[in-house]
């Protein structure tokens, strides 16, 4: 997409726990900082400001619209010390090491992960990741990789969709939505996010219809995080936020999905344990150190203000480490 018209290209996306995040990681003039989720730029347009123009951001996004739109931001003068040495990577955060070792970087400061999708993907009418509107059953948040809504609603087996629809959304009615998915589908393909709605409606108790949320949230919840395999990505950028960060750096990262806090914390304490010996050695052989300390014991929630401005961030749940 070209730059052509910045204007149109600016973000609706309101950022969460801001002024929390940046104030827990310490940052000073001339760090190196990567936001693994540049997203609308939020996060990081604050990076930028408290580095000043000798520290360095590198700031990831999977989908190329979130890139294109910080470059917007940045030449419509929108981003406080844009000289600032700005890195935009236009890939998936699990790939953190290796592309850092392609900018000649083995080392960083201070980590950000805002995980999700973001306002922008989310009203993108092309991408059916919202369950209003009509769009076609894609969610991808790369446009680049293969895998679709459409291909795991008509493709996967029964067990396979229930197991997604457990698994990554809770849902408690997943048997009789796979199952309405099934039969649906062996008359015609299911394209659009509209006929997945009326399926789900067509499986769910009144009861359920008549909830707060809408009865397919948690169904359209499930299938987004299947095809952008996103809990597999987390595991594997945790593993390596913590080896490029230098001792005495963090890692703050915000979920709005509790699979995704639950594996964040229990991931933060094993890696915070030291001696892993039996409780019935006398002295400890394994010699284990801790690789991180907690510095938030209990995640940091949003508070009332921000919550009455940005009912998103009613589920937002900032956890941070400190590398040892
Ligand atoms: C919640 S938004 C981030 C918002 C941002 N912090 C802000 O303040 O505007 C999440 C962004 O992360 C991106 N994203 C999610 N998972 C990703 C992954 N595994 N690799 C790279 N980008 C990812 C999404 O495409 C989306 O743009």
């Amino acid at each position: 997409m070209e730059i052509e018209n910045w204007k149109l290209m600016q973000t609706i996306h309101k950022t969460v726990l801001l002024n929390e995040t940046i104030n827990a990681l310490n940052l000073t003039p001339g760090l190196i900082v990567v936001d693994a989720t540049l997203g609308g730029g939020g996060h990081s347009r604050l990076v930028a400001k408290k580095i000043g123009k000798i520290g360095k951001l590198i700031a990831f996004d999977q989908d190329q619209d979130a890139i294109n739109r910080f470059k917007a931001q940045i030449k419509s003068g929108g981003v406080e010390n844009a000289e600032t040495d700005v890195l935009l990577v236009n890939k998936n955060f699990s790939t953190l090491k290796d592309s850092l070792i392609l900018f000649g970087i083995s080392q960083v400061d201070a980590i950000i992960a805002d995980l999700g999708i973001s306002s922008d993907q989310l009203a993108d009418t092309d991408r059916g990741i919202s369950f209003t509107g009509n769009a076609p059953l894609d969610m991808r948040m790369n446009m680049q990789s293969q895998l679709t809504a459409e291909v795991v609603v008509n493709e996967y087996s029964q067990q396979e969709i229930i197991r997604i629809l457990r698994q990554y959304g809770d849902e408690q009615y997943a048997q009789s939505i796979a199952q309405k998915i099934v039969n649906f589908r062996s008359g015609q393909r299911i394209t659009r996010t509209p006929q997945l709605v009326a399926i789900v409606e067509s499986a769910v108790p009144g009861s359920y219809k008549r909830k707060k949320i809408n009865c397919a949230t948690k169904t359209f919840q499930a299938l987004r995080m299947e095809v952008n395999k996103e809990l597999e990505s987390l595991r594997s950028f945790l593993f390596q936020a913590i080896e490029v960060l230098r001792p005495g750096g963090r890692l703050a990262i915000i979920a709005f999905h509790s699979g995704e806090d639950v594996l964040i914390k229990h991931w933060f304490r094993e890696n915070a344990r030291g001696c892993i010996c039996p409780p019935q050695f006398p002295q400890c052989r394994c010699e284990n150190k801790p690789k991180l300390k907690i510095i938030t014991r209990k995640p940091i929630v949003a508070g009332e203000d921000e919550l009455a401005e940005n009912p998103r961030a009613r589920s937002a749940k900032l956890r941070v480490v400190e590398k040892m």
